[in-house]
């Protein structure tokens, strides 16, 4: 065996990803006056929290009086399409408000209603205005606001470090090992709990809203060491977009153009979504409007560039300009268009992971795992079958601040630091540095990289069918044993190459969760669509959540299990027209 250097850090708490839910997370666990590290592998600020342009949902009622955490409660259940955990639909209902009243205590300058209160947009799935807002850039606003805060609050930031796996003593986490980007040293944090906040797994597809930094590594991390993922087949293709020059290809539109009058139309100049949701149009679900889009497109009737029409140009430039400042720009800059002077381009672009790893509703703890902690899009159960816009950022700071908390009085229950196995490191270390001492004839993990995207993206996308799916895992089977002898040249410094060599794995990992998940569920529900099976089948699928998990033989076991019932009292809110509601749910694919 190689002899392995590695540094060693030691905190009370440690928080893997630097977005709105692990900030919040992170400053929550130092209020709880515990030591926290919190590291990304990216730079600070640089988060996919800011891909939530268009605002934050609270049942703030500062614009729509009638508004009220029961109200938001209902439209994010029938949103997920009754898969939603309801305890924490519950829980991210009733807290949101003070959450979002917190942030504006720490300085978030959001728009102003004329007499000076929080002003709140509308946006899909949401019956009343609910977003608080800060004109297009209200996901930036969340993080800059959190980085103030933080960076007071004695944190300790450790910025491109990545972690590639976490440690376990006995059946409890002990910390995470992995290295710094840019000299490519080891580093060891042991630590007394740990919080996932790593996001989504958006780089394993070709058209995605997401960046480089989201490759699946909390959820493949924390299956490693026995955790569970859920409601995987879950994916949300955000509706809007951008859709040309290819090179800016699914760079998001945010859903506030709708919000804020946004028209639909194909290249007929028809607003379509009249023939798929005509009370609620172009404010109707994104895993509706997507596939009104898709389907648009399919049929022949998209734009010149493969999508179709957005126009607000009717707002007018001034109202534009004020409310949409990043569009404008993104626009005008990217794709030499004035948005207040004629329509965008859009279409789907895979944004968000609904399903992920299994947590307890109140704490976020990670079923199996003692001490390990998930908040914010790594985590599953709060958005069930589809996450309503908006609900995003007020996920990260409710549970964010959930896990802060719990993570921080386990840690303080501890009076010893779990103990490291130098072997088991020594392994993980001989397992990075690998990729350089293969045949320098091999492959780089880019290619690899590039066919799991086409793939994930033809077979595992917007819609699925079971063929399509089965070559899916098939070829990822190939992509699997493509990456175990993939190489690597240059030195540990700053490799984008190595870097890729590790993520890879993850992404094709959970790749194969999702389509597993996906062959498994032989019906079509939100954010999952199959072509073989379109309709809901509510007599099979209705009460039942997906889970995966990696069994000994480090295969994957795909299961179900039943949700738990609703309170009665919250039952009671319902109509019973929501039963109704999904048995004639019209998907028109
Ligand atoms: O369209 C948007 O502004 C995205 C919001 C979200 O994903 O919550």
């Amino acid at each position: 065996m190689m002899s392995v250097h590695y540094e060693t850090k030691t905190y009370d708490v440690l928080v893997i990803g630097a977005g709105g839910a692990g900030l919040r997370a992170a400053i929550e666990a130092s209020a709880q006056g515990v030591s926290v590290a919190l590291v990304t592998k990216s730079l600070l600020g640089k988060a996919h929290t800011v891909m939530a342009e268009g605002g934050m949902a609270a049942a703030l009622s500062y614009v729509d009086a009638d508004d009220c955490w029961q109200a938001h409660y209902k439209d994010t259940i029938r949103g997920g399409k009754y898969l939603s955990n309801f305890r924490m639909a519950e829980l991210h209902a009733k807290e949101a408000p003070e959450r979002v009243k917190e942030l504006e205590k720490w300085g978030a300058v959001f728009d102003r209603t004329p007499d000076g209160r929080i002003l709140q947009r509308p946006f899909g799935g949401h019956t009343y205005r609910r977003l608080a807002h800060v004109g297009d850039r209200t996901g930036l606003e969340l993080i800059r606001t959190l980085q103030d805060k933080g960076i007071h609050c004695g944190i300790d930031v450790h910025m491109e470090c990545t972690m590639t796996h976490l440690l376990k003593d006995g059946d409890q986490v002990a910390g995470a090992f992995g290295y710094w980007r840019e000299s490519g040293r080891f580093i060891l944090i042991n630590a007394k709990s740990v919080i996932l906040c790593t996001g989504g797994i958006g780089k394993a597809y070709k058209v995605t809203s997401n960046s480089w930094e989201y490759t699946a590594d909390g959820q493949a991390m924390a299956m490693k060491i026995g955790a569970e993922l859920i409601d995987m087949e879950f994916l949300q293709f955000h509706p809007t977009g951008m859709v040309c020059p290819p090179s800016v290809k699914g760079i998001l539109v945010t859903e506030a153009v709708r919000g804020e009058g946004g028209k639909l139309a194909n290249a007929l100049g028809e607003r379509f979504m009249k023939n798929y949701d005509p009370e609620r149009m172009e404010l109707s679900t994104r895993d509706i409007v997507a596939k009104a889009i898709y389907t648009e497109v399919k049929e022949g009737r998209g734009s010149p560039n493969g999508g179709v029409f957005l126009d607000i140009s009717h707002r007018g430039a001034d109202y534009i300009k004020r409310k949409l400042p990043s569009m404008y720009h993104q626009f005008l800059e990217l794709g030499d268009v004035d948005i207040t002077k004629g329509p965008m381009e859009v279409g789907p672009t895979m944004h968000y992971t609904m399903g992920g790893v299994r947590v307890h509703p109140e704490t976020q703890e990670v079923l199996n795992v003692t001490g390990l902690y998930a908040a914010g899009e790594v985590s599953g159960g709060l958005h069930g079958g589809n996450r309503l816009g908006g609900n995003s950022l007020s996920d990260l700071i409710v549970f964010g601040q959930r896990a802060g908390q719990h993570a921080a009085e386990f840690a303080k229950q501890q009076t010893i630091l779990p103990k490291i196995n130098d072997e088991e490191v020594k392994g993980y270390a001989e397992e990075l540095v690998a990729p350089f001492e293969r045949d320098s004839k091999a492959e780089t993990p880019y290619q690899i990289q590039a066919d799991l995207q086409e793939l994930m993206n033809n077979k595992v996308g917007i819609v699925r069918e079971e063929q399509g799916l089965k070559e899916a895992i098939e070829e990822l089977q190939v992509l699997k044993a493509r990456a175990k002898v993939a190489r690597v040249d240059g030195s540990r410094a700053y490799n984008p190459g190595w870097h890729l060599s590790h993520d890879i794995h993850n992404m094709i990992l959970v790749g194969e969760v999702v389509a597993r998940a996906a062959l498994q569920r032989t019906e079509s529900r939100g954010g999952h669509t199959r072509l073989d099976h379109l309709q809901p089948d509510n007599e099979h699928w209705r009460f039942v959540n997906s889970t995966i998990r990696l069994n000994e033989s480090g295969e994957l076991d795909v299961s179900t299990y039943e949700k738990p019932q609703m309170d009665e009292a919250l039952r009671d809110l319902f109509e019973k027209s929501d039963e109704l509601a999904i048995t004639q749910s019209k998907q028109k694919i």
